[in-house]
């Protein structure tokens, strides 16, 4: 009999076209929009040589242990595994996919969009069109701040800081900056980016783009402190896990005016409550976690994410597989956004 392989989402249809035409799995899917129940999914899971996840499945040894021993390969649609105890998957012998590279592109152009869009205030702007603010034309009225002869400062080098950087090198941006653990040469070499120590990149960034994977030690890294470090005309962009910021620190640096602006994509928790201080604040643009929604990039994760599987199953090397290391310090910001 052909392994059988849990889906916990309706994944785009690329995915689901791999997997069915293969003939080497038998599958079944929860077909929906919204998440499988956690009662639901830790019955679903029993005697499963397989699994294909989304971000919002918390896969724990609470889970590992409903799925039991038969379990073999998780293939994760998503680049951020903060979701995955990569510890228990590591001690059960279970193989992991994810899908990185495919959504870089989609990342970085979504990236800069969030930036613009709060550096120039476009949303602001918008509801002031619409509902009778645009008096006239105004020589300081949504004055913002440009990227021209700015310092764009890299939380994180990875894939996608650098995808970020190229695109907004042809803004004319003067100097990219980054930290990471150590510095990264050949990723840094391809944007002309100076490694500098976390209160440079504070100090120094007119721009602030949070691109690291979360991790124990990069939780809350974006914190009172840096904020206090930052410029007052600064704007911070994250487009990769909420809890590397402290929503709270940022609230009071946001509205006491320590930092200009903030443009997130991710927030803790998700969704965000509608009543949250932060969507209170102008100077906050707040985005449903779409960084990688575009239909290219959402099909092209699916066919990753069903490629590492069969691959997986198959006892073969994965087309992306996630290197599961015992060293925690090693797991610090990857950059793997
Ligand atoms: C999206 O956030 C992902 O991790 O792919
Ligand atoms: C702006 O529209 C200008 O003409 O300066």
């Amino acid at each position: 009999t052909l392994p059988r392989v849990y889906v916990t989402r309706r994944v785009p249809p690329e995915g689901l076209k791999i997997l069915s035409e293969s003939g080497q799995v038998q599958y079944e899917l929860w077909d929906s929009d919204d998440p499988v129940p956690r009662q639901e999914l830790l019955e679903r899971v029993k005697e499963v040589d397989g699994l294909v996840c989304v971000l919002t499945e918390k896969i724990d040894a609470e889970l590992l242990d409903a799925a039991g021993p038969s379990l073999k390969v998780l293939s994760t649609m998503s680049v951020g595994y903060d979701h995955l105890s990569l510890d228990e998957l590591k001690k059960r012998g279970i193989r992991v996919g994810y899908t990185p590279d495919v959504l870089t592109d989609a990342v970085a152009e979504l990236t800069v969009a969030l930036l613009l869009t709060t550096s120039r205030r476009l949303i602001e702007a918008t509801h002031e069109a619409k509902t009778g603010g645009w008096g006239t034309w105004r020589t300081m009225w949504l004055c913002g701040y440009e990227l021209a002869n700015s310092t764009v400062g890299i939380l994180g080098l990875g894939r996608i800081g650098v995808a970020i950087a190229e695109r907004l090198k042809p803004f004319k941006v003067k100097r990219f900056i980054y930290t990471d653990v150590a510095p990264r040469p050949e990723l840094a070499s391809m944007i002309q980016a100076e490694y500098v120590s976390m209160e440079e990149l504070a100090k120094q960034s007119d721009f602030l783009a949070v691109c690291c994977a979360l991790t124990p030690e990069t939780q809350g890294i974006c914190n009172k402190k840096l904020f206090t470090q930052m410029k007052d005309t600064a704007i911070l962009i994250n487009t990769s896990r909420g809890p590397v910021v402290n929503q709270e620190d940022l609230y009071e640096a946001l509205s006491s005016g320590q930092i200009a602006g903030a443009g997130l994509d991710v927030t803790t928790p998700e969704p965000l409550p509608t009543d949250h201080p932060l969507f209170t604040l102008k100077n906050c643009v707040i985005l449903p976690h779409i960084a990688s929604a575009s239909y290219s990039t959402r099909n092209a994760m699916s066919a990753l994410a069903a490629n590492n599987l069969l691959a997986g199953l198959r006892g073969e090397a994965m087309p992306k597989e996630l290197k599961l290391k015992s060293s925690k310090k090693s797991m610090m910001m990857q950059g793997a956004r």
